[in-house]
């Protein structure tokens, strides 16, 4: 027996890219910290392989659209680069190239009827604004931050009407902060890090009521990095680990976006340890009173922890409160690593139901990356990814469970529309539906890409009955 996975009327079936990692610094004022990164270290890149042209979105960004049309999207969210719009970061004064490209950006989208969704962060800080003031941890950065985003919807409110302030936030602390795994590459730096944590919040609040003093009926939300913190037992230990990471991981984007304040327990612990952020008095009714309309939810692998064990920490960091727990079961990813749990999607839809009950929210990116995809070629040229796309079925199964049982998710967009560069492994790890040749820049649509088409005609797909509990 099989059934037809029915998804809820207007749903998006769609994708995600980002502005550094499709179109790259090619015409640039300035770089971005991930653009010095490669400058300064090749070596520390895949094959050595840099952000300079990335995907050549840029130039082919037309034909790309036509592609995308061609695999259904009926949405894409990619990012607009703070670092190509902007010709003087501190008075906000424009690039015109950076305005054409994004207008011409614009017009495709619409000639191939998809909704496009900007964002305006995605982990690209300009480095002059680290050099000269830190980055994340001034005040004087959210304020430039707010200026370039009002610049940007001034210039683009007719055309879009969602619109996302940052892609996960969490990375940027984790990776420049806490475990270096990102330039600047700052480790252990939790003081500094729950700054970068408030200035975020703070930028998305202020942002966002720039953008609804502009645009009452249009939307904007934040996206947030969502990985469940399984407990390793029911031991009221590792249930507090859990309960910390989930507060700092989780909730502490998350409620203050959608209630308009921070969870209590958290600012109780970052006090009682010494560590909480320095504010303004203002800062409380502006959380309180600019709320995001929506959230997107990046998810690709669950979190475990289990309680520590009374390791000292010389300074303060998140991980005095929960050690990571590796699940002799899991099922991994072996390119990246990753567990594969498409089941925490349904957790993660359930959780958003009870905690925020009204907020409306989409998967953001999910996917998976394989490394020399080339083996799976057919004797056409075209790609067979079953293994993408038995991935993505999985995770479509969980979703469309949550949401028959009343979670309020309006779409799933996948990472990503076209293979694109990524942080360190450059193109190792290929996660598109439409494949990249890095040699002359060819496009070609993977098997995944053919049947993502059929997923959004149909709206739904069929599967045999309950596969995959
Ligand atoms: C997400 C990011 O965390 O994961 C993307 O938003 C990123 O920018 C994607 O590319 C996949 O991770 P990676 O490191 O394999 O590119």
């Amino acid at each position: 027996m099989s059934t037809f996975l029915k998804f809820p009327p207007n749903f998006l079936w769609g994708a995600a890219m980002s502005g550094p990692q499709s179109e790259g610094w090619l015409g640039k004022r300035h770089e971005n910290i991930m653009d010095t990164w490669y400058r300064i270290c090749r070596n520390d890149f895949y094959e050595g392989v840099g952000p300079d042209v990335a995907s050549d979105f840029l130039h082919h960004f037309e034909n790309d659209f036509r592609l995308m049309k061609e695999i259904g999207l009926n949405s894409f969210r990619t990012s607009i680069q703070w670092t190509r719009l902007i010709a003087n970061l501190e008075t906000g004064e424009l690039d015109p190239n950076g305005i054409a490209f994004y207008q011409a950006m614009i017009r495709a989208a619409k000639a191939n009827e998809i909704k496009l969704i900007f964002n305006l962060h995605h982990f690209d800080l300009p480095t002059d604004l680290l050099d000269r003031y830190a980055g994340w941890e001034s005040r004087h950065v959210v304020d430039l931050f707010v200026k370039y985003a009002k610049t940007a919807f001034q210039l683009f409110k007719d055309e879009i009407h969602e619109w996302t302030t940052f892609n996960e936030p969490m990375v940027m602390i984790d990776g420049g902060y806490l475990y270096g795994y990102h330039y600047p590459h700052y480790k252990n730096e939790g003081k500094r890090a729950v700054q970068v944590l408030y200035h975020i919040v703070l930028a998305n609040a202020l942002v966002t009521q720039a953008y609804h003093q502009l645009d009452p009926e249009g939307k904007i939300g934040i996206i947030v990095n969502v990985t469940p913190a399984y407990p390793r037992s029911d031991r009221k230990e590792d249930q507090e680990a859990a309960r910390f990471f989930d507060l700092f991981h989780w909730r502490s984007f998350l409620d203050a976006s959608i209630h308009g304040h921070f969870p209590d327990e958290l600012v109780e612990i970052l006090r009682k340890d010494g560590v909480l952020w320095k504010a303004e008095a203002k800062d409380e009714s502006l959380l309180s009173l600019n709320r995001s309309d929506f959230i997107g939810i990046n998810y690709y692998h669950p979190t475990r922890v289990q309680a520590t064990e009374g390791q000292i920490f010389e300074k303060w960091l998140p991980d005095q409160y929960y050690a990571h727990y590796d699940w002799p079961e899991k099922r991994v990813d072996p390119y990246k690593d990753w567990e594969i749990f498409p089941k925490a999607l349904y957790d993660i839809a359930k959780e958003m139901t009870k905690r925020y009950p009204k907020t409306p929210w989409f998967v953001s990116e999910t996917g998976m990356g394989v490394h020399d995809e080339g083996r799976f070629r057919n004797k056409d040229g075209v790609i067979e990814d079953l293994y993408r796309i038995n991935f993505y079925k999985e995770h479509l199964f969980w979703l469309h469970k949550a949401i028959e049982e009343g979670a309020s998710c309006f779409g799933f967009h996948t990472w990503a529309a076209l293979d694109c560069w990524s942080w360190n492994n450059a193109y190792k790890n290929r996660y598109g539906f439409i494949e990249v040749d890095l040699n002359d820049q060819t496009r070609t649509i993977k098997k995944s890409g053919r049947w993502y088409r059929q997923v959004s005609l149909e709206n739904g797909f069929e599967i045999e009955e309950d596969p995959f509990v």
